[in-house]
């Protein structure tokens, strides 16, 4: 899963990328693995800055200085398989044809295809595994198909068509082409979020803004704004006149809406609104739904007599956990305090890690754990790793029984849409009932969310139906016979490139917000710096 950001401003004497930083600044839990930022000004020349890191550390004020024009496309990543190394990061660049430039959220999962045709029908040379690479050149040979010195509206949107015809999976997008304009689709499932919005200005003129989040729009004043639809795609001119405003054209006929539901239940900002619908109110429903259904388990649903304190795994389950406790009528305690100043682990030749990594950022509270049954709440268990060392905090911090419940329904399949969880047979759930899940984690119970409460937590918006492939191994989709196993492979190879350099890496975490790393500093690649000449 991965942040992305576009912005064009009508005064083209304004640089944009301060908007864009603060922009990254509100989408920086959708990415915290590298961050980057191309700006497109006068003559059509584009400036570029990306790095590994976070945004505050790749985007320094020197940087930033260099990065001049009145559009340009920012995007924040989170690590995929295919994705980690640093030459990797995004937005990506091809000069041929007219100089574009993309920054993607999603997951192809035709990349093998693909690859074979970028390579033998139209020779364009793919340096990295990433499927974002691949988009970006898929576009770039449409748009050269026309061989002409320069494209309109109706070439773009035409290349798009011919684009998301070759190309399935998930994939939210802004693209610029120098000096023409900025554009944004969205795959036509709608799997991932895409939202464009305009500011007016005092002088009445028009700014646009395009985000992956709807946090974005409205802290920076985007006031008006909307969801792209499916197959849907807008492209904003740089310099746009009268009769040049935005246009927007169903490039593809829309296939089944189906948001990812993980962006409900873990990625998103509580307080963005997506497709519709209230990240914050989902989460409070999934703690309702959850309530009656322990109601239910304990016989003559005599809960209390059974669970004396919900305590939450911080940070997302915490809306859910507290709509838990209020419905279960049990009271609601924050046993375990967040350490928010984690940075990485230094360790030292010889020596053993000592703390595991949950431990450095949670500490348990003997006072609302000692002689009580208490039921714990998170957002979702994925290996299990976490949720097992959390159980045994609990327990040696005095707890009697502990109950483990998760929003999500268990995770049994590979998330192949750009949330990448784990490989299939390190997810707890894999071919394991719930008893043998809750043996696996230490506790005395574990409670599921059942999957058609978690979807009916999250309608209200047009969605039809959700991307729910983690849990039932059906992909919206569809993939190819071998996509899993390929990207297996990429995550192994991906693994012992990290092993290589331990250490170095950064840990496990409960949730990506808690991430930090400052690689930023070490490994940071600027193009056309002092190239700029103002005028
Ligand atoms: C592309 O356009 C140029 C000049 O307009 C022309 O000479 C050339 O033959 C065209 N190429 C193709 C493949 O159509
Ligand atoms: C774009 O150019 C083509 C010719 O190459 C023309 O047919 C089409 O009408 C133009 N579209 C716009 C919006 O100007
Ligand atoms: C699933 O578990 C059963 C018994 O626990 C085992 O016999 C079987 O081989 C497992 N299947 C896979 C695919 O690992």
């Amino acid at each position: 899963m991965c942040g992305i950001l576009g912005c064009v401003l009508a005064n083209q004497s304004c640089n944009v990328a301060p908007e864009l930083f603060e922009g990254a600044m509100f989408l920086q839990h959708r990415g915290q693995d590298a961050a980057g930022i191309v700006t497109c000004g006068q003559r059509g020349r584009l400036y570029q800055c990306k790095g590994n890191g976070m945004a505050r550390d790749v985007f320094t004020q020197a940087r930033m200085n260099n990065l001049v024009g009145n559009m340009g496309i920012t995007h924040l990543r989170y690590p995929t398989a295919g994705s980690s190394a640093g030459s990797e990061a995004q937005p990506f660049y091809v000069n041929s044809p007219y100089g574009i430039s993309m920054s993607h959220n999603g997951n192809l999962v035709n990349s093998a295809d693909l690859r074979k045709y970028l390579d033998e029908t139209v020779h364009r040379h793919i340096n990295t595994d990433s499927d974002s690479e691949l988009l970006l050149n898929i576009f770039a040979a449409e748009l050269d198909k026309f061989n002409k010195s320069r494209v309109n509206n109706t070439d773009v949107f035409s290349a798009l068509r011919e684009t998301m015809t070759q190309i399935r999976g998930a994939y939210a997008v802004v693209a610029m082409i120098a000096g023409y304009g900025l554009i944004g689709f969205r795959d036509p499932n709608g799997i991932r979020p895409l939202l464009f919005g305009e500011r007016e200005n005092a002088d009445g003129t028009i700014d646009y803004l395009i985000a992956s989040e709807s946090v974005v729009l409205k802290a920076q004043g985007y006031n008006k704004f909307r969801d792209i639809a499916p197959g849907e795609a807008v492209i904003i001119r740089k310099e746009y006149t009268a009769g040049q405003e935005p246009e927007f054209k169903q490039v593809v006929e829309p296939k089944i809406f189906t948001p990812d539901i993980f962006e409900y239940v873990y990625f998103a900002r509580p307080d963005s609104v997506m497709d519709g619908v209230s990240v914050y109110r989902s989460r409070i429903e999934m703690g309702n739904k959850l309530a009656t259904k322990i109601r239910k388990y304990f016989p003559n649903n005599d809960v209390l007599g059974e669970i004396d304190v919900v305590i939450p795994v911080p940070d997302t389950a915490r809306t859910s956990a507290l709509q838990c406790a209020v419905s279960l009528n049990v009271p609601y305690r924050e046993g375990f305090v967040k350490n928010r100043y984690i940075g990485r682990t230094f360790i030292m030749p010889n020596q053993a890690e000592r703390r595991s990594s949950v431990r450095r950022k949670l500490n348990a509270m003997e006072s609302e754990f000692k002689g009580r049954n208490v039921l714990l709440v998170d957002d979702s268990i994925v290996r299990g790793t976490t949720s097992k060392e959390i159980v045994i905090m609990a327990r040696e911090a005095g707890a009697k029984k502990v109950f483990f419940a998760s929003c999500a329904p268990p995770i049994r399949y590979n998330h192949i849409y750009g949330i990448d969880l784990a490989d299939t047979k390190a997810l707890v759930g894999f071919n394991r009932t719930e008893k043998e899940i809750a043996e696996t984690i230490g506790a005395d119970e574990v409670f599921y969310q059942d999957l058609g409460d978690l979807e009916e937590c999250c309608r209200g918006g047009p969605a039809e139906k959700f991307e729910v492939g983690v849990f039932t191994g059906e992909y919206v989709t569809g993939i190819e016979d071998n996509y899993i196993q390929e990207l297996e492979k990429i995550r192994a190879q991906n693994q012992r490139i990290k092993d290589a350099n331990k250490g170095l890496s950064v840990d496990s975490c409960i949730d990506a917000s808690d991430m930090v790393d400052v690689k930023a500093e070490v490994d940071i690649s600027i193009y056309n710096t002092g190239d700029y000449v103002a005028n």
